[in-house]
């Protein structure tokens, strides 16, 4: 059964929000009254340094019945998950060039109980946590909630892909559905419990170290289209109160998970005001900007969100949709074409097909075309596209592939490229038939 969303939520992206659970529960004209209204705590989570430009800083106060502070030692605790890692030095993995694709991952097992962080697979990465940079592309495949954890990553922030399954997220800021076509960003340090109402589930996680996520700048476009700031949702206060009830907090610092335990519900903030809170996107409102005339425009018109890099237009990783559309140029080979990029392209798909590949590419897998690895269409797509009737068409009927595209060459983990076993091994043979056809003559 499909879990319906009866949350409700505050709408914009980046927005400096208030909310509160309980009429007043905000101090009113100040961050740190000597005393809070209900004798709740004040506790500011900062997402960026104290002292960077102005636009560009984020933190939220919270005001909860206690301070996150309330908890046993950390221990570091492998158990949890070892394949849930940052570690991309060439000792920990491995390397390729080669044109990667994966058929859709594994569910748990018939007998096998995972939770959304104990499901957590480690596929690519690059960069060191501890050095703010670089990125990671995980695997998610969970079927049972997580019971009496919560999880904050001090790492980076998470954009989370549901593929098969409605996530049902309780963060300290409130509580967000987020179904397969819709995204969720939760960023570092933010606690969160996901649930799955749905049972078995999938999907697929890019997470970046250096940086948050914004909407890519408009350029020529102008002040609208892509996604549209007023589409992102923000949840609301909710606040549980549940006293001498363990709970474990776990938690990953510099690729390495850690647990703690407290005798107390870490969802008890009562209100909260600022501009760092989790959000979630529908990918059905991605206002689409396309050629009308001929040709074939690169992906970045795609673009629904970037994690940008200090070098201006270069990003850490973008985030990038191939939503339903129409197709109307004339004279031109519409599929994506042949390309080599200076950029490495994980590819994934929510739920269809991708009009790039004809087959082998199917909903809960994958492909990495790494940097300055050729690719592009297969011999099947190619022949059918140059011999189209080139009407307007409309593609991706009730589809929606994505990519996570960085600028980091990414390493693989053991996993990932091994004991997954999904990795289709016969993949170059998808352009294997692309034939000389070369003529000599000008027809
Ligand atoms: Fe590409």
């Amino acid at each position: 059964m499909v879990a319906k969303d009866d949350y409700t939520y505050q709408q914009g992206f980046g927005n400096h929000f208030s909310s509160e659970a309980l009429k007043d529960a905000l101090p009113k004209g100040q961050n740190t009254p000597q005393k809070c209204p209900y004798h709740l705590y004040a506790e500011q989570l900062s997402g960026t340094a104290f002292t960077v430009p102005r636009t560009h800083n984020q933190r939220s106060w919270l005001y909860r019945i206690r301070p996150s502070v309330v908890h046993a030692p950390f221990k570091r605790n492998e158990t949890v998950n070892p394949l849930f890692t940052s570690k991309f030095g060439c000792e920990d993995a491995l390397i390729t060039p080669t044109q990667i694709r994966w058929s859709p991952f594994s569910l748990p097992e018939e007998g096998e109980k995972l939770d959304f962080v104990q499901g957590l697979k480690t596929l690519a990465g690059a960069g060191d946590p501890a050095c703010r940079s670089g990125l990671a592309v995980h695997i998610y495949t969970g079927n049972k909630d997580m019971e009496k954890k919560a999880f904050y990553n001090a790492d980076g922030d998470f954009l989370i892909v549901p593929q098969q399954g409605t996530l049902d997220i309780i963060t300290e800021f409130g509580k967000m559905k987020v179904a397969p076509n819709e995204i969720a960003v939760i960023q570092r340090g933010i606690r969160y419990q996901v649930c799955l109402p749905e049972g078995a589930s999938r999907g697929y996680v890019l997470e970046v170290f250096g940086a948050h996520f914004e909407l890519p700048d408009l350029g020529p476009i102008g002040a609208n289209g892509l996604a549209n700031p007023r589409d992102f949702s923000t949840p609301i206060a909710a606040y549980e109160e549940e006293d001498h009830v363990e709970w474990e907090i776990i938690t990953k610092f510099n690729g390495v998970l850690f647990s703690a335990k407290q005798n107390h519900t870490p969802f008890d903030v009562v209100a909260w005001h600022g501009n760092y809170a989790p959000y979630k996107y529908d990918l059905a409102n991605f206002c689409v900007v396309n050629s009308v005339s001929f040709d074939h425009i690169d992906p970045s018109i795609f673009t629904v969100l970037t994690a940008k890099s200090d070098t201006p237009g270069v990003a850490i990783a973008d985030f990038v949709i191939f939503p339903p559309r129409w197709a109307v140029q004339e004279h031109t080979f519409r599929p994506p074409y042949f390309h080599r990029n200076c950029m490495s392209e994980f590819m994934g798909l929510i739920t269809g097909d991708y009009d790039g590949k004809s087959d082998g590419f199917l909903p809960g897998g994958g492909s990495l075309h790494s940097v300055m690895t050729p690719h592009g269409p297969d011999a099947a797509v190619f022949e059918a596209a140059s011999n189209a009737d080139l009407k307007p068409v409309h593609v991706g009927d009730n589809n929606q592939a994505f990519m996570f595209e960085t600028s980091f060459m990414l390493s693989l983990t053991y996993w990932g490229l091994e004991t997954c076993g999904k990795v289709q091994h016969d993949y170059y043979k998808a352009w294997e038939k692309l034939e000389n056809k070369f003529t000599g003559k000008l027809e």
